[in-house]
């Protein structure tokens, strides 16, 4: 996990106001923000993990579930500055990954197939927008800043710096333009490892 100079709740009240233009206060975000407090309380859910106590860090994270609507299993590793807007019904599963600085929304499940041992939940590299119920699944890889579009499906890596929608989502922009024959290229060879990795 990545050091955060700044500290998590200064942090986490400038990247709240950063993204969401109705943040209006210090004490807002603090008091307001699901996303804030189940980010703050995964902290600690993760260092019981880590120290073997699996079960309490467990029972944290659901006591939090609770209070937030918001499920982060303790393995989970998430970076700083990650903003969660809304959240409810967000579910980031034990074996994510989640780096610095990406965006999650509400309904957004990052989660398993039901077919992979060990590593089964997404890794979400760094800058990417995760947009509201969207459903990510498996040991897939979001490159960094790519955007996954609103309610799309996605069970194959997404290249850094794209834009998929739909389902199963498919590449519609690269760095935000539609260049069609690239994005072909892009979608054979998202297809040719889907089908290769499920022999
Ligand atoms: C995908 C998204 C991030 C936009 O990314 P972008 O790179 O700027 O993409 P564009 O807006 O140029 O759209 C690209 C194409 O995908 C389509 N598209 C955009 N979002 C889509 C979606 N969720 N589902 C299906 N198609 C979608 C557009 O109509 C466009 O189609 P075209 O190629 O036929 O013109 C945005 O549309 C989105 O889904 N935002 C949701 C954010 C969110 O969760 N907000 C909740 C706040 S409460």
């Amino acid at each position: 996990m990545a050091k955060n100079k700044e500290g998590f709740w200064r942090e986490a009240i400038r990247v709240t106001k950063e993204n969401d233009p109705a943040a209006r206060t210090a004490l807002e975000v603090l008091l307001t923000y699901p996303g804030v407090k189940a980010l703050a309380a995964h902290r600690l859910s993760h260092w019981l993990w880590r120290h073997n106590l699996k079960l309490l860090a467990r029972m944290h994270s659901q006591f939090w579930r609770f209070w937030t609507q918001i499920e982060i299993h303790p393995g989970a590793e998430i970076s700083t500055g990650v903003f969660i807007d809304h959240g409810s019904g967000l579910v980031i599963g034990e074996t994510a990954i989640v780096e610095s600085n990406v965006k999650l929304y509400h309904g957004v499940t990052l989660g398993g197939t039901g077919k992979d041992k060990g590593k089964r939940h997404p890794t979400v590299r760094q800058g990417a927008l995760i947009s509201a119920h969207s459903q990510l699944l498996g040991p897939i890889e979001i490159g960094e800043n790519a955007k996954v579009g609103a309610s799309a499906v996605v069970v194959t890596d997404v290249p850094a710096n794209v834009t998929v929608v739909g389902i199963p989502a498919k590449v519609v922009r690269i760095n935000g333009k539609k260049d069609v024959e690239k994005i072909m290229t892009i979608e054979e060879r998202r297809e040719a490892s889907y089908h290769s990795s499920h022999l």
